[in-house]
């Protein structure tokens, strides 16, 4: 399919999502050769059961796995929340790092003590959310909303439509009437809305992006396990879609100012074949 890498992140989102985690990961680690993958024949992830969504990323997995990843960012809050715990298992020898919600770094950073999250229907639903609140929203007020159709607005490039600001104003206005002054942004898509986000909320609403920390976990595990990659060569960018690869170039460039070669694949019987 394309030229076989040894050591290569591998980062999977159900779309451009993860683009935002792996901005961060670039710019931190210029020299790692990144391939990013991108499921948008599936995206939304959100609404899927638990179960699709870890048949998807087992199989995208084991994909990027093929094409020489030395480690698989899940690049992804839905994804992270259904299948990073049956990936681990399934792959006791491969680093992940996953996303979750910043409930933590949100429940330090909130002088109120309310906060604001914004995630999918996927996540808020799934056990890990579960215990992420349990663990560190005790004493505080947390409001969710999983904003139907935002991701949609996002890989649609409509960053700053009528459409997109309504999601948000419906999402924030009650949040905001209610008094949160710290925003998590818990679906890697939501990035790139931020100065819609940062123009309904205001200056004084603190919002946290876990991207930059993620990134430097990668830099964490893979200078741990001796795992990084030496010199000062610019790493190659390659990215991989199960939609339109023209379409995502187009996105990517829209999105980071970035444009790498991409090719497209199918999933046929719950296998991924080149297109
Ligand atoms: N970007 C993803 C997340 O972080 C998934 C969005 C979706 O496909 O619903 O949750």
């Amino acid at each position: 399919m394309t030229q076989k890498r040894d050591k290569g992140i591998g980062i999977l989102d159900s779309g451009v999502g993860g683009l935002s985690v792996l901005r961060h990961i670039r710019e931190l680690m210029p020299n790692e050769d990144l391939l990013y993958f991108a499921d948008q024949a599936h995206v939304p992830y959100g609404p899927r059961p638990a179960a699709e969504i870890i048949e998807f990323s087992a199989q995208i997995t084991q994909f990027l796995l093929a094409e020489g990843s030395k480690m698989i960012v899940v690049a992804c809050n839905t994804a992270s929340a259904a299948a990073l715990h049956h990936l681990r298992q399934d792959y006791p020898q491969v680093p992940f790092i996953g996303m979750e919600p910043a409930v933590k770094p949100g429940s330090r950073q909130t002088q109120e003590g309310k906060i604001g999250v914004l995630a999918t229907a996927g996540t808020f639903g799934s056990p890990r959310y579960a215990n992420l609140m349990a663990r560190y929203a005790q004493g505080l007020v947390a409001y969710e909303d999983p904003c139907p159709g935002l991701v949609q607005q996002i890989e649609a490039g409509h960053l700053e439509d009528e459409k997109t600001k309504d999601i948000l104003q419906k999402a924030l206005s009650p949040m905001l009437a209610a008094g949160v002054d710290t925003l998590v942004l818990g679906c890697t898509h939501y990035p790139f809305v931020l100065p819609l986000i940062r123009q309904i909320s205001g200056p004084d609403v603190a919002i946290i992006d876990p991207a930059p920390a993620v990134a430097r976990q990668v830099l964490r595990v893979l200078r741990d396990r001796r795992l990084e990659q030496r010199g000062s060569v610019t790493g190659a960018l390659y990215a991989f879609t199960t939609g339109d690869a023209d379409r995502l170039q187009i996105l990517s460039q829209q999105l980071l100012d970035l444009t790498f070669p991409t090719s497209a694949l199918v999933w046929s019987q719950s296998r991924l074949q080149p297109a």
